[in-house]
């Protein structure tokens, strides 16, 4: 499963989702790709309720590795080409005798290993400055989108905000506004997501600036003017991530 879902921002119940894994001897495989530089522990100290440190979702609800396995992706909060595995001890020896990319492949290419230790060395030096900023105006974008009445599913606070369209057919419309608008965002389309779900992921950024957050909300504000929405009420409840079931 994700670990902080790519499109609904949320993230799932570890503990409850970890502990019936080990009561029955499964595996639960957690991938962090969108977590990993964002979440991380919680500490008195934290600067926002993302955490300190942004070393993951299996740190930020303080659990162990046992049975269990943290895929942590390098690609989106440190714009490497780099990825990890962290998992019990008896995974790791076997793994390193079983798995044949482990086995066979080159090591990562130097340029990618450096990209990543200037990426971590930015997470320690300011990592959780740019972190309580990049939940600031993550706060403003969805206290805007809430005071619009825009449904969107996400509800745990994370810079990943999925807008769901009224009318699935608008979406090419609804893109090329906000384009020219200066807002780039990803789509989701049909049939990549049910259609119910047609509409638009905005990610906000350290890099991002307040000025930039303004433009958003500006934006967000005429479209609701022009294009029909789902509204706080009408969007469908999500469990980890996913439709509850009906
Ligand atoms: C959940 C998840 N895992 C992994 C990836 C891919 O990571 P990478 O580009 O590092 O292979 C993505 C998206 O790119 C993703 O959404």
């Amino acid at each position: 499963m994700d670990g902080v879902n790519s499109m609904t921002g949320n993230y799932p119940d570890l503990p409850v989702l970890a502990r019936i894994c080990r009561e029955n001897g499964a595996l639960l495989y957690v991938d962090d790709a969108h977590g990993f530089g964002v979440i991380g522990e919680r500490r008195a100290d934290e600067t926002s309720p993302y955490g300190a440190r942004g070393n993951s979702i299996v740190r930020h609800f303080d659990e162990s590795y046992e049975n269990l396995v943290l895929v942590g992706g390098f690609s989106k909060a440190f714009s490497s080409l780099l990825a990890f595995l962290a998992v019990p001890r008896w995974l790791k020896d076997h793994l390193k005798v079983a798995a044949a990319p482990y086995l066979y492949s080159g090591p990562s290419p130097t340029a990618s290993l450096a990209t990543a230790l200037a990426g971590l060395d930015v997470n320690e030096e300011r990592g959780d400055e740019i972190r309580a900023r990049l939940y600031r105006m993550t706060a403003r974008v969805l206290a805007h989108v809430r005071a619009l009445g825009i449904a969107t599913p996400n509800t745990d606070g994370l810079p990943i905000v999925e807008i769901p369209l009224g009318d699935a057919d608008d979406l090419d419309a609804v893109a090329a506004f906000l384009w020219e608008h200066g807002i780039y965002v990803t789509l989701a389309s049909y049939p990549l997501v049910p259609r119910d779900r047609v509409g638009f992921r905005v990610q906000i950024t350290a890099a991002n600036t307040d000025e930039e957050i303004d433009q958003l909300c500006a934006a967000l504000t005429e479209l609701v003017a022009r294009f029909p929405l789902q509204s706080t009420t009408a969007v469908r409840p999500v469990t980890a991530g996913r439709p509850a079931e009906e």
